[in-house]
């Protein structure tokens, strides 16, 4: 039984009133709140535990290490990697992206090679690609996206073929929801073909359990902000194999063997991939959110977001004019709709004022809204703390806007 009055009264946040209306906080797929018990760790850690890590001899530099590095064992766990070092410590889900691109930049890809993505991507699986295809001229194509918002698979088998280097798509779309089958997709192109498949679990790590061995993907990537965790966190999973392929993304400490004035050698992987003092409170604030997570369990959340997709589409299908975009059969917990005649933003900022925070926008997949044709959404994204009633309040919120709007 997932007891939502309890769960909603962990996170400190979801108490407080705006425009004198308590919070209905429906953006979670941009950054979760946190839980109090990440909230006293990350106090803690600063109030008891701070020092770099890697670096001391003195007792509290060793705690703090311990500390950090026991978050990588509860990620590896979390994910279900095979190997300790092959958890990578990231500023979030963008640069790890980027940290795959640009190391495999040098020994990996050559000109003429071609990467897949889908139509479907946010702005960080686009970009770091196109950014890296114009240094090597590299060729990037895209797989279609249905009316429904579903992969077009069909287009996939006429895409891929011996040129394609890398397939980098996303396991959940941030606008449309569509939870992407990637296990058969993986099976389908590594059945075939040498190649990389990286998985952006930005928006699928906090709705279901990921276990990378099973999916056998090569580089895994997502956020600790989504997850319940502070920001400024992000993980790469990346596979052992590519360790040796990968060239460092960034230059400092810790990340190296030896130096000498005109020369380095590398630290073997995680650090080599993680230069400069990391975010080391941020990680272990990363620890107590896998922790808190867990013990809600994914079956418990499933079905309880289950429940606030299903009512939520419901309710909102009512409206006259709205339109959901994103109707896959296979859905997390995100709605993205617009509503004929009214401005996306207009609506989002009236909704404010009913104490309701949406995002409104592009939600940073312009590519995506382009093919369904719509300049902007309003979207709703749903979590652990997340009622019914803040379903009713946000379709009461729009119908006073409609109405103020008219
Ligand atoms: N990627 C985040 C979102 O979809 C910021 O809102």
């Amino acid at each position: 039984m997932f007891e939502v009055e309890k769960v909603k009264k962990d996170f400190p946040f979801l108490q407080q009133k705006i425009h004198g209306k308590p919070v209905v906080f429906l953006d979670s797929g941009a950054s979760a709140q946190k839980p109090a018990c990440v909230i006293n760790a990350i106090a803690d850690s600063y109030t008891n535990n701070y020092a770099n890590v890697h670096r001391g001899v003195y007792t509290l530099s060793d705690q703090a290490t311990e500390k950090y590095e026991a978050t990588r064992k509860k990620v590896q766990a979390f994910i279900h990697a095979e190997h300790l070092e092959e958890v990578i410590f990231t500023k979030g889900t963008t640069e790890a992206i980027n940290l795959v691109a640009f190391s495999l930049l040098e020994n990996y890809f050559n000109e003429g090679d071609e990467i897949i993505i889908t139509e479907m991507e946010h702005h960080a699986n686009i970009v770091p690609w196109q950014l890296i295809a114009k240094q090597k001229k590299l060729t990037l194509k895209y797989i279609p996206v249905t009316d429904d918002g579903d992969l077009d698979l069909e287009k996939l088998s006429k895409l891929v073929s011996d040129r394609t280097k890398m397939l980098a798509l996303t396991h959940c779309s941030n606008v449309l929801g569509t939870i992407n089958p990637v296990k058969e997709i993986i099976d389908q192109v590594k059945a075939k073909y040498n190649l990389a498949v990286l998985i952006d679990g930005a928006q699928s790590v906090v709705h279901q359990r990921i276990d990378v061995a099973a999916l056998n993907c090569d580089f895994y990537v997502f956020s600790s902000h989504k997850l319940y965790g502070p920001t400024g966190v992000g993980v790469l999973y990346a596979k052992k194999k590519w360790h040796d392929v990968m060239t460092p993304y960034q230059g400092g400490g810790d990340m190296i063997k030896e130096v000498s004035m005109h020369e380095a050698t590398f630290a073997d992987a995680p650090y080599k991939f993680e230069a400069g003092t990391p975010d080391i409170v941020g990680v272990i604030g990363l620890s107590k959110a896998i922790e808190y997570i867990e013990k809600l369990g994914f079956a418990s959340i499933q079905s309880h977001e289950k429940v606030l997709l299903d009512y939520a589409t419901q309710r909102l299908s009512q409206i006259k004019g709205l339109r959901i975009i994103g109707q896959s059969e296979s859905k997390a917990a995100i709605i993205t709709f617009i509503i004929e005649g009214f401005h996306a933003n207009d609506l989002g900022m009236l909704l404010d004022l009913s104490g309701v925070c949406v995002r409104t926008g592009h939600h940073c997949a312009q590519p995506l809204l382009k093919r369904f044709n719509v300049p902007s959404t309003v979207r709703a994204s749903f979590g652990v703390y997340n009622t019914l009633e803040d379903i009713d309040l946000l379709v009461k919120g729009l119908e006073k806007a409609m109405k103020m709007l008219s």
